[in-house]
């Protein structure tokens, strides 16, 4: 089933919906990342439970409006997917619906969304938040699905649920990859020929560089393998604990070697958990 229009619609379906329900929150042009967190939401409500898919290309979490206006929208072939995944209840809300033109509230974390992504984008975790907040409010939802892909994402949802008692449990999909280790994002359909050749390089550089003894060893190792390659440019690559995305400088805690690379235009992410030396 699809529901086009407002949150107060989803609202009344999904009240007496068979439990549990599950949610997978998208802003839609799929790969096979997000059709996997499908799959997973799948076997977590059963054949019995509610699975629901919201797409949702969010303006408020845009710090660009170019790229809020280039975000790929393909609903047709979207909708076809998730009716493929075993999706019961697609949910395409409009923005009006979503936002008051005068609204005032926003959902602010505010310690782990400051490095990483979020030093580059200004607001962007703000905008978020007040989403995924929002859409567990209107589904009613007892689980949501995110990839691990977009790990700060997570850690910031994580940690909203954590301080404002939120009763969602929320389960993590591991990332997807292409045969060559590229991370899928919708993003690398923007990347040529050429920098789509290059690209797995990010990958090779953080499996080899988590497996070195030292915090400091770790990060010149991966900066040298990526900056080797011509074509890319380093917006940033940190080593963080893996629950406050605070850098550590020493590895005796869950660590994360994390990086945001340039091509062209183009940002990918990626990143490896680094054991505890
Ligand atoms: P979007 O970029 O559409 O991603 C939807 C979900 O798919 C997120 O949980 C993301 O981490 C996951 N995902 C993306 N690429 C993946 C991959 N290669 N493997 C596994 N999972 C992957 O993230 C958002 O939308 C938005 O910020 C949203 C949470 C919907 C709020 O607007």
């Amino acid at each position: 089933m699809h529901i086009a229009a407002t949150g107060t619609a989803l609202r009344e379906i999904l009240k007496n919906s068979p439990r549990p329900c599950v949610l997978v929150p998208t802003m839609g042009a799929f790969h096979p990342g997000h059709l996997s967190l499908m799959h997973r939401a799948r076997e977590i409500a059963g054949p019995g439970g509610t699975v629901v898919v919201s797409i949702f290309v969010n303006p408020i979490q845009f710090d660009r409006p170019g790229d809020l206006a280039a975000y790929p929208r393909p609903m047709e072939s979207d909708l076809a997917a998730c009716e493929a995944a075993g999706v019961d209840l697609t949910f395409t809300p409009t923005i009006d619906s979503m936002y008051f033109p005068d609204r005032s509230v926003t959902i602010t974390e505010s310690l782990l969304s400051h490095g990483l992504c979020g030093a580059a984008r200004p607001g962007h975790f703000d905008g978020v938040c007040t989403v995924v907040l929002k859409l567990f409010l209107l589904s009613g939802c007892d689980t949501a699905v995110f990839g691990e892909k977009d790990f700060q994402q997570l850690a910031v949802i994580r940690r909203m649920v954590r301080d404002l008692d939120v009763p969602v449990e929320i389960v993590a999909g591991p990332t997807v990859r292409e045969s060559d280790g590229l991370a899928m994002s919708s993003r690398n359909i923007r990347l040529t020929p050429e920098q789509r050749a290059d690209a797995p390089c990010i990958r090779q550089a953080l499996v080899a560089a988590a497996r070195l003894p030292s915090p400091a060893e770790i990060l010149a190792a991966a900066r040298a393998a990526i900056e080797a390659s011509p074509l890319t440019r380093i917006d940033y690559l940190s080593l963080v604990d893996a629950e406050t995305l605070q850098a550590v400088t020493r590895l005796d805690r869950p660590t994360v070697l994390a990086t945001a690379v340039f091509y062209g235009e183009v940002r990918l992410i990626d990143h490896i958990a680094v054991r505890p030396g």
